[in-house]
């Protein structure tokens, strides 16, 4: 039996259609819900494990996301502009994992490029707490202004860095409260105990991130289920898909949690049922 899903509708005021467009072409309207596919590690990671050759990850994906996350430089290398799914581009950036502060980001983008390259929303970290926090903050502010104008939403991303243990109800709540208030249409965050405290206090979609690969399928299948219960209304999800063997089977998994309130083992059933249909050789380990 499912378990019945809480609801927590948040509607944003949004003065522009096209801004309002483009959140629809990434949250679905039907479900209100969203899968999205997050491949933009590279752009302070390097090569990641699993996302060597971004096209080769991306390609068996894509049509199972609502959107695909990237850089400039992936977009215009390893996506193929007849694909018809939306895009959030990343727009941040300026450090690398050889720095232990990786706070220190600016944009990488202009508004004006995000545009040309027809993108549907522009993502940017924001590192609360940190040194580098008001540069990031304000980072945010003018790409809220630059999108307002032109119609592109922007999703801002509670970056923890190398803190990974930073990630609580409380720093979790204040980030994306601040990240709300300054103007993001769309928060990125990360699921944690007391999730549901986060999803109350912020009044714009949440999505969450997987974070780094879970020791089980069944952990990001229940990390799923439980940030939709509490009030997300979909992932962002990298490593959890494409560093799975299976990550066809996987992202189908995910999407039957997020758009038909599959609970955690009818999801492994689906994961059971389609392993065959597309798998991933070990390759380069970054
Ligand atoms: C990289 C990111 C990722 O998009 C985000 O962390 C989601 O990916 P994963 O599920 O692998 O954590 O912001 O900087």
């Amino acid at each position: 039996m499912k378990t019945a899903f809480v609801s927590i509708v948040k509607v944003i005021r949004l003065s522009s259609w096209g801004l309002k467009n483009r959140l629809s072409s990434m949250i679905r309207p039907e479900t209100g819900r969203s899968v999205m596919l997050a491949c933009d590690h590279g752009y302070f990671m390097g090569p990641t494990h699993r996302l060597e050759v971004p096209r080769k990850t991306i390609e068996p994906l894509i049509r199972y996301a609502e959107a695909l996350a990237v850089t400039r430089g992936v977009l215009r290398t390893s996506v193929d502009p007849k694909w018809q799914t939306p895009i959030i581009l990343r727009v941040s950036g300026g450090t690398s994992v050889l720095r232990e502060d990786l706070s220190d980001e600016g944009l990488t983008v202009s508004m004006t490029d995000a545009v040309r390259l027809n993108v549907s929303a522009v993502a940017l970290s924001i590192f609360v707490g940190t040194d580098h926090e008001k540069q990031t903050l304000l980072n945010l502010g003018k790409l809220v202004d630059d999108g307002e104008e032109m119609g592109i939403p922007v999703m801002a991303i509670t970056a923890v860095g190398k803190e990974l243990e930073k990630r609580d109800a409380r720093y979790l709540s204040l980030s994306c409260r601040v990240a709300a208030e300054i103007g993001a249409h769309v928060v990125k965050t990360y699921y944690c105990d007391d999730f549901h405290k986060v999803a109350e206090s912020c009044p714009v979609p949440l999505v969450v991130a997987g974070g780094p690969k879970l020791k089980s399928e069944a952990d990001a299948f229940e990390l799923t289920y439980n940030a939709l219960k509490e009030g997300a209304v979909g992932v962002d999800m990298g490593r959890n898909i494409w560093q799975n063997d299976h990550p066809v089977a996987m992202i189908k998994a995910i999407r039957s949690i997020v758009h038909e309130n599959c609970t955690v083992k009818e999801a492994i059933e689906i994961y059971n049922e389609n392993k065959s249909m597309h798998s991933v050789e070990n390759s380069i380990t970054a």
